[in-house]
């Protein structure tokens, strides 16, 4: 077992850790506050590599593996959870799909503009009556000749909007349950294809989360991913990857408050000395730091995991779970060290608690990635 990163992987940290502190930080606070979306980020991360981290260069990307991959959306969340699930969304909602389950004339088209950061991805699965419960996803597609016409609303779209290339979740059988689900590669501009309402959001601000409306819209077969009726479980095979992903996002944003509760522990000074000379807060400190590193250990070993070829489904859920509570906990906690100033913007800790929530909520909730793990273990 060696738990040593390669040179490989600690050399792209260090250049993720780099670019994050000089281009994604300063602005973190000011973009949660405005809401502000900012493209030319996107396009720094396309010339660093970071679009594309795990895909072969023939497709757009790097040649990395899945551990960077994690590592890259670690680092950028322990600054701005924002732009760690825009990258998230696009290599693991959006791309993967298409590496795993597009033909040859997909992933040279959109894989490779995906990869190389020419185009930004997004997935669409939920709707408003259709959350947690997929199958009962009332957005179709019916075939008429070369094409399939989709009529429905998506809703709570990670990079709505914003995205070129939308992985599209329809019913081509509205019977069948499971089995009545297909996957399109839907392009920004097609007509029939609009954008509803914005989120304002408790958390995430810079990164847009919006209603994605079709409305007779035409799709060329050739844009269906993977067979008619394949949709739900290339739907699944995608989260069980993107879970992993929401679990880094969860572990950098808890490094990073984290590392402001103790740095201002050390520093703040009641009753003549350090808070951190106090037992009850440097216990807070060892709690936090404990929990990072378990959250870690799952989430580097899901990945791991992935990498190998070996079934990862479990392990990601796991990762979710775990990485996402302990989140949620340690920026409670973080705010707590800071007293009355952690509860301003002053410091950043209040953004990280807020950031913490959405991931025990999206790419299933932690109730269903419990649901999702009781299955494996009980069957
Ligand atoms: N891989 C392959 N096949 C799978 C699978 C998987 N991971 N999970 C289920 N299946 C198969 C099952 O084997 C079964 O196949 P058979 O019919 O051949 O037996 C079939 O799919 C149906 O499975 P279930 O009975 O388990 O299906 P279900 O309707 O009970 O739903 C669920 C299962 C896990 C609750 C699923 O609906 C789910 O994951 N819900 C949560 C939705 C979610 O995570 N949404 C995230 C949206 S994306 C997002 O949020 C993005 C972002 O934040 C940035
Ligand atoms: P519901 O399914 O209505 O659940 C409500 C509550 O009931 C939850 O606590 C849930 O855990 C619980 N619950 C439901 N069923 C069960 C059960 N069987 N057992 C126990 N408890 C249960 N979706 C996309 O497709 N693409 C995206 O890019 C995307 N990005 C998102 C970004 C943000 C900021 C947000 C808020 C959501 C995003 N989502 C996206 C949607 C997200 O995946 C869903 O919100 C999530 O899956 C939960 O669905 P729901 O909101 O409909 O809640």
């Amino acid at each position: 077992m060696d738990f040593q990163l390669t040179d490989e992987q600690d050399m792209l940290r260090k250049m993720v850790r780099d670019f994050a502190t000089n281009d994604v930080e300063p602005t973190a606070a000011e973009r949660d506050e405005e809401e502000r979306f900012d493209r030319e980020i996107f396009h720094k991360m396309a010339e660093l590599g970071l679009t594309g981290i795990p895909w072969p260069e023939e497709y757009g990307g790097i040649g990395a593996d899945y551990m960077s991959y994690i590592i890259a959306v670690e680092e950028l969340s322990r600054v701005c959870a924002s732009t760690g699930v825009t990258l998230s969304a696009h290599v693991s909602l959006a791309s993967w799909p298409i590496y795993k389950y597009g033909n040859e004339a997909q992933k040279k088209s959109f894989l490779k503009r995906l990869a190389s950061g020419e185009a930004l991805g997004a997935y669409a699965l939920s709707e408003p009556g259709a959350g947690s419960d997929v199958v009962s996803m009332k957005t179709s597609a019916k075939e008429d000749g070369d094409h399939y016409i989709l009529n429905g609303n998506k809703v709570w779209i990670t990079n709505g909007g914003v995205a070129d290339i939308y992985i599209v979740f329809a019913k081509t059988n509205l019977d069948k349950r499971h089995k009545g689900i297909s996957a399109f590669i839907v392009e920004k501009g097609t007509s029939g294809f609009t954008f509803g309402k914005k989120e304002k959001k408790l958390g995430i601000r810079s990164s847009p989360t919006t209603e994605l409306i079709f409305e007779n819209c035409r799709i060329p077969k050739a844009n269906m991913l993977g067979d008619e009726g394949e949709g739900f479980k290339i739907a699944m095979m995608t989260l069980d990857g993107g879970r992993n992903g929401i679990a880094a996002q969860a572990l950098g944003i808890a490094q990073g408050a984290f590392e402001a509760a103790t740095a201002y522990a050390k520093e703040r000074e009641q009753f003549g000395k350090p808070l951190a000379s106090n037992q009850g807060i440097s216990f807070k400190l060892a709690d936090m730091a404990t929990e990072i590193e378990a959250a870690r250990l799952l989430t580097y070993q899901a990945a791991w995991l992935e990498s190998q070829g070996l079934p990862y489904g479990k392990a990601s859920a796991m990762s979710k779970l775990f990485a996402g509570d302990a989140a949620m906990r340690i920026t409670v906690e973080a705010v707590q060290v800071f007293g009355g100033y952690g509860y301003t913007k002053d410091y950043p800790v209040e953004r990280y608690m807020r950031d913490a929530k959405i991931t025990q909520i999206y790419e299933g909730t932690n109730e269903i990635q419990r649901l999702v793990i009781g299955k494996m273990v009980t069957k």
